[in-house]
């Protein structure tokens, strides 16, 4: 009984490891069809262009002139030989079979990469010669959950106006686009930049906005005119700061008077008074 169980261990052990080195194998052959030169002869699969028995890619480029270029352009890892795919072709006769039936099924090649809800493979990859390069079909939209699962609670989590959408009404036209945010809004400053965006608003919690201390007060002064104005013009030794300096990192975090002065005063005035304020007005102005 345990020396069986030995046995097949092993004897599994040994199939992983032939098929380990004939996978090794496999992905050589293809890495080496996957180079990037300009010259056709070399980009797809060589081994083919060099032997006279077999038919080339491009041979059968010359009649599918349009899934050729699909594959050579953004094919990815599918730019390796068509018959690799399709071992047998021109099989399809209308009538006595489907045509599907003519075509390599993905689960030839693949198991099921992203679990068992996901499994209908061409309603997102719709197009198998440009495997990773697809638009938003309805199975996609409903499921970018199902793979981006802390954006998506993250959305939910902080709510804003922004967590009633779908992700695919900002991430429109195909899968991995990203937008701007001006796409859809003006900027509070003309020379802002998308990067400048996403530095204080995290495009998915956009109200938990953060910012660098070196932000130029004249970028809050677009909200905030009044404060921006009562500083400047206060001629106190304040109006030579940063907004950032009393109101760091996250937006609206204010800074006690104490937290930089401690209690300047006799121990007497600070026990009758103790909000400085009461004397010395707001901090932009310092007058009451
Ligand atoms: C990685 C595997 C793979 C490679 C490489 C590949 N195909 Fe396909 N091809 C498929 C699969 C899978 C389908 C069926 C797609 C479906 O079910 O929607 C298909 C469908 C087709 C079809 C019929 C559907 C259509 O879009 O017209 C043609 C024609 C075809 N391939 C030609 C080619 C040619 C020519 C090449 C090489 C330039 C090639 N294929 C390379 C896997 C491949
Ligand atoms: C002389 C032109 C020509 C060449 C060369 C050619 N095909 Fe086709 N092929 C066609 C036509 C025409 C059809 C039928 C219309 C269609 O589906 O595009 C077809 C259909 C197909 C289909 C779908 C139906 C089926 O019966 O399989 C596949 C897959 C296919 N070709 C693969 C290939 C591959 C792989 C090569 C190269 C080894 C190749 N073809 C070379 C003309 C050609
Ligand atoms: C004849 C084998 C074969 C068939 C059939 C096949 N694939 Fe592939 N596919 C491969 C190989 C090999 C790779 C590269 C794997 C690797 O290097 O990790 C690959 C990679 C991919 C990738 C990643 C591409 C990239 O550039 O990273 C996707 C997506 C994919 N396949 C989807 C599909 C879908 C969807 C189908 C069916 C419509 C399918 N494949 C049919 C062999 C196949
Ligand atoms: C709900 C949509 C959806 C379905 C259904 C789906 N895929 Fe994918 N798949 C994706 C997306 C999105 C990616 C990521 C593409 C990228 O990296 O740009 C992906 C990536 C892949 C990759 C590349 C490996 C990786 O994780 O980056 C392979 C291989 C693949 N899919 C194969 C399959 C196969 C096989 C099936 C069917 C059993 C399938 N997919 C079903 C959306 C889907
Ligand atoms: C099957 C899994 C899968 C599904 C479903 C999926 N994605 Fe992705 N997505 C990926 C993978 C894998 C990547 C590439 C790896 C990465 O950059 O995170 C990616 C990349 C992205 C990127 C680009 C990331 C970058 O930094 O460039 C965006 C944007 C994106 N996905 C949005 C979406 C949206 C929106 C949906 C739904 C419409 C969705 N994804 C559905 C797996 C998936
Ligand atoms: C596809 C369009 C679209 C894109 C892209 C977009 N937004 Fe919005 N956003 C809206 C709409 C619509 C509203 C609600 C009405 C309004 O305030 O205009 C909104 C509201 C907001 C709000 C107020 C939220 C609330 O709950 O009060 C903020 C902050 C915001 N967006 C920031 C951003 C930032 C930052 C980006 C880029 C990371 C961005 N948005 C990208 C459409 C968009
Ligand atoms: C209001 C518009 C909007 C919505 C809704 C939205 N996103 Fe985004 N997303 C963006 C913007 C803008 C970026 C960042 C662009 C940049 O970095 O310049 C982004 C970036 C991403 C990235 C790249 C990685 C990262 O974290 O920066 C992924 C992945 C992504 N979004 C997925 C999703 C998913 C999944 C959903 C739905 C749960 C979603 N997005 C909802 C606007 C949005
Ligand atoms: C220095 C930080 C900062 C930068 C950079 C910034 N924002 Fe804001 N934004 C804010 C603050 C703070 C709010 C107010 C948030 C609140 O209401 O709690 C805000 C509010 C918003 C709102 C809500 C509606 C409104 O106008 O009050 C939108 C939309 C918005 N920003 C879009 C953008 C866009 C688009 C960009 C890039 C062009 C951008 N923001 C750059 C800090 C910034
Ligand atoms: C897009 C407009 C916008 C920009 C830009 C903006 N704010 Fe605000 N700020 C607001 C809004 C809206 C509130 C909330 C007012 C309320 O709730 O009464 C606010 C509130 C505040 C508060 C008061 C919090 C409280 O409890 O009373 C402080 C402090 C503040 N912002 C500082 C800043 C600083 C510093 C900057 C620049 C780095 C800045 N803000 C940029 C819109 C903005
Ligand atoms: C982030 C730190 C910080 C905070 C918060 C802060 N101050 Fe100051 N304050 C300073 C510094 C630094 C000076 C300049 C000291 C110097 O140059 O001698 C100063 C100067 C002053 C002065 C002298 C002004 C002048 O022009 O001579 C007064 C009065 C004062 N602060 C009161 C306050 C009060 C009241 C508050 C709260 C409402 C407050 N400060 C909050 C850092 C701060
Ligand atoms: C009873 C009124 C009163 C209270 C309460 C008070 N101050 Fe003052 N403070 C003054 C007066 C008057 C001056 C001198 C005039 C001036 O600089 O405005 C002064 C000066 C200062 C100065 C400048 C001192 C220097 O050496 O240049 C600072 C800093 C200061 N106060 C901080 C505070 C802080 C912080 C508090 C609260 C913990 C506080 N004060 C509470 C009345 C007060
Ligand atoms: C020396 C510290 C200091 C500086 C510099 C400073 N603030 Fe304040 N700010 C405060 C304090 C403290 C409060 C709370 C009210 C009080 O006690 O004076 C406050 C209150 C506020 C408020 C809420 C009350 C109101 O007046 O609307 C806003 C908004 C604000 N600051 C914006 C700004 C902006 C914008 C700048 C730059 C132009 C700025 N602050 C510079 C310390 C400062």
């Amino acid at each position: 009984m345990f020396l069986h169980i030995t046995v097949t261990r092993k004897l599994k052990l040994y199939l992983v490891l032939m098929f380990s080195l004939l996978g090794i194998c496999f992905l050589l052959v293809n890495c080496s069809s996957l180079s990037t030169g300009e010259n056709d002869e070399n980009t797809i699969a060589p081994e083919y262009t060099q032997q006279e028995d077999l038919i080339s890619s491009r041979e059968c480029g010359q009649c599918h002139t349009e899934i050729f270029k699909m594959i050579k352009t953004d094919g990815g890892k599918h730019r390796i030989n068509c018959r690799r795919c399709h071992e047998q072709f021109h099989t399809y006769q209308p009538g006595k079979m489907d045509f599907q039936d003519a075509l390599p099924e993905c689960a030839t090649c693949h198991s099921l990469p992203h679990g068992e809800a996901l499994d209908k493979c061409t309603e997102c990859h719709q197009q198998v010669h440009t495997p990773k390069t697809f638009g938003l079909s309805t199975t996609l939209t409903i499921n970018c959950d199902k793979c981006h699962q802390e954006i998506d609670k993250q959305i939910k989590t902080f709510a804003t106006q922004h967590s009633n959408f779908y992700c695919s009404i900002c991430h429109h036209t195909k899968h991995g686009y990203k937008p701007e945010c001006a796409e859809c809004h003006q900027p509070h400053l003309e020379e802002m930049t998308q990067a400048d965006c996403v530095t204080c608003h995290p495009p998915h919690k956009a109200l938990e906005v953060v910012y660098p201390a070196e932000t130029a007060n004249e970028v809050c002064a677009a909200c905030h005119r009044l404060a921006y104005e009562t500083l400047n013009n206060s001629r106190r030794k304040h109006a030579a700061f940063n907004c950032t300096k009393c109101h760091p990192d996250k937006h609206q975090t204010i800074m006690q008077c104490t937290d930089c002065h401690q209690q300047p005063h006799d121990k007497a005035i600070h026990e009758n008074i103790q909000i400085c304020g009461q004397c010395h007005g707001i901090a932009h102005s310092l007058v009451l």
